[in-house]
């Protein structure tokens, strides 16, 4: 039986068009799924939509809609865009679906019959589009420290969960669990500012609005967001309905991906729960930081957003994905401009990978008609070096990518590409031909071809269709030649002919124009 692999997104909130930064989350989710995949195992992959409270309420009457046809409408549009992004997720959770709803009402009841929620009253200051409660000292310069907005005073009966009683729970699990929270310093961050100052109780209900899951015994009160959306990721899999075959099959959770902005909600509060049913917790939360403008947040009035359908029409799906994880590190904010747009285009996917596809399907054309010569794994002087190389570039793209540093893991596989272009000036091949060196010749195109292949495999979790065209151009067409473990073999090309004339995978950009056009789809 293979292994399972389940991996979730954020659901996201219908609250607009997706901007890129938003669609990180889901692009970085998909790439480590198609990886998973990739290597073999059985992967299971969640996204879906976050539809009840006050925030959606209000937005379907500025649209002239209830909140059932708003949120309908907006969850089109979000399967539209995942479908153009390529994502292949297994499936979309609605919190408006009944299958949802039903279980956060049997979960809220058992919290009522074990005591882990009691009725109460709560006054506090409250940030609406955010949806949250804060306290005075949570504030910054007196304003939602999640937004920036205007808090207001509020007060009304409701229900409560009891988190400080699972506090030393919560501590102890981290301490034991160093894998559960990534990148590590989020975690120190969580215990410094919430959990040390002391835990409080979380409102998990309210009265003031109606867009949400009803409290089934005392339905004037409806179930506040963050129990309704946290438990998403467990109703999807069918836990506690008639049938939790998925549920048995996929938790716990592999990996489960959020932003830095609701990294508190599933690093105390979602664990919490986990714990008040009896459930194993997920193996890791990873937290993703966000990717920022010049001028800092992306926002509509600052006319600084971007969306990725722009990107995607005119560069390309793999273009935008690459950017995206990219740029993006991991211990601080990604940063969006054009002019890295363009110039990592032009540089990294033009110059560096294009080019070296180029410039070896028609050296491999020249000199032996486009048939890929063969070779008995025995390297000599020039091509011991790049068969090490790759060796530990492979090595080292694992271990960053499965620590989720996935920036660094992409570089990894430009140093290789850079040190497989490097080894074409080192060996001058047009030299070699010159000299009728014919044995050195083919062990360099055998190593080219060969470097190529390999880097088309490791490109292919976030490239996909690159990868595929590389190589289509070069040739490789047995599935045993894409696999993830033939990474690891290196004289096992046999009878392969390259395509007569290699077609660019990328083409060199204007800067200027681009440049320009980027900032007008920015301003649009
Ligand atoms: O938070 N860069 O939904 P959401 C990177 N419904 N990521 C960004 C970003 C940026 N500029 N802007 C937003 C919600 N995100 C809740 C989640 S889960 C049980 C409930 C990320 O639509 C953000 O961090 O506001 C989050 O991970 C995702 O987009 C969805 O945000
Ligand atoms: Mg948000």
């Amino acid at each position: 039986m293979k292994e399972t692999f389940y991996i979730t997104t954020p659901i996201y909130y219908p609250s607009g068009r997706y901007h890129i930064g938003t669609a990180y989350t889901t692009v970085l989710a998909d790439t480590i799924k198609r990886y998973n995949q990739l290597k073999n195992k059985e992967t299971y992959m969640l996204t879906g939509a976050d539809e009840h409270g006050q925030k959606i309420e209000k937005k379907s009457k500025e649209a002239n809609k209830t909140p059932q046809e708003y949120v309908d409408d907006m969850a089109e549009m979000a399967r539209e865009l995942w479908n153009k992004m390529d994502i292949q997720y297994n499936d979309f959770i609605r919190t408006t679906d009944e299958r949802h709803e039903k279980v956060v009402q049997k979960i809220f009841d058992k919290f009522m019959e074990q005591g882990d929620i009691y009725k109460g009253e709560y006054e506090g200051l409250y940030c609406v589009p955010c949806e949250t409660f804060f306290t005075e000292t949570q504030l910054v310069d007196g304003k939602c420290p999640d937004c920036g907005r205007e808090v207001v005073p509020m007060k009304e009966e409701a229900y409560f969960f009891n988190m400080k009683k699972y506090e030393d729970r919560l501590l102890k699990y981290y301490e034991e669990h160093p894998d559960f929270i990534k990148p590590e310093y989020r975690k120190q961050e969580m215990i410094n500012n919430f959990i040390k100052p002391g835990l409080e109780d979380l409102c998990v209900t309210r009265t003031s609005f109606d867009w949400g899951i009803k409290v089934l015994k005392d339905p004037k009160h409806v179930i506040y967001v963050w129990l309704d959306a946290l438990t998403n990721y467990i109703t999807a899999l069918g836990y506690m309905s008639e049938d939790d075959t998925l549920f048995k099959k996929f938790w716990p959770a592999n990996i489960q991906l959020v932003g830095k902005d609701i990294a508190r909600f599933h690093l105390i509060y979602w664990p919490i729960f986990l714990m008040a049913l009896d459930l194993p917790l997920p193996k890791t939360i990873f937290v993703h930081n966000w990717i920022m403008m010049k001028d800092g947040k992306m926002s509509k009035s600052k006319g600084n957003v971007i969306y990725p359908e722009d990107l995607i029409d005119r560069y390309g799906l793999d273009a935008t994905k690459y950017f995206l994880l990219r740029e993006m590190p991991t211990s601080q904010d990604g940063l969006f401009s054009p002019e890295e747009f363009v110039q990592r285009y032009n540089f990294d996917l033009c110059n560096d990978l294009s080019n070296l596809l180029n410039r070896t399907i028609s050296m491999v054309n020249k000199y032996f008609d486009g048939q890929v010569p063969e070779y008995n794994g025995t390297p000599n002087d020039v091509d011991e070096e790049i068969e090490k190389v790759c060796i530990e570039q492979i090595e080292k793209f694992e271990t960053l990518f499965n620590n989720f540093e996935i920036a660094n893991s992409i570089q990894e596989i430009w140093k290789l590409i850079a040190r497989t272009n490097k080894y074409i000036d080192e060996t001058m091949p047009w030299q070699l031909a010159k000299e009728e060196q014919t044995e050195k010749l083919k062990s360099v195109m055998y190593h080219l071809i060969e470097n190529l292949r390999k880097i088309a495999i490791l490109i292919k979790p976030f490239m996909n269709e690159t990868s595929e065209n590389i190589l289509r151009q070069i040739g490789i067409t047995q599935e045993n030649l894409i696999t993830w473990e033939s990474l690891q073999q290196y004289n096992q090309l046999k009878n392969i002919k390259v395509i007569e004339k290699g077609e660019p995978i990328f083409m060199r950009l204007n800067t200027e124009e681009e440049m320009e056009y980027i900032k007008q789809v920015m301003k649009k």
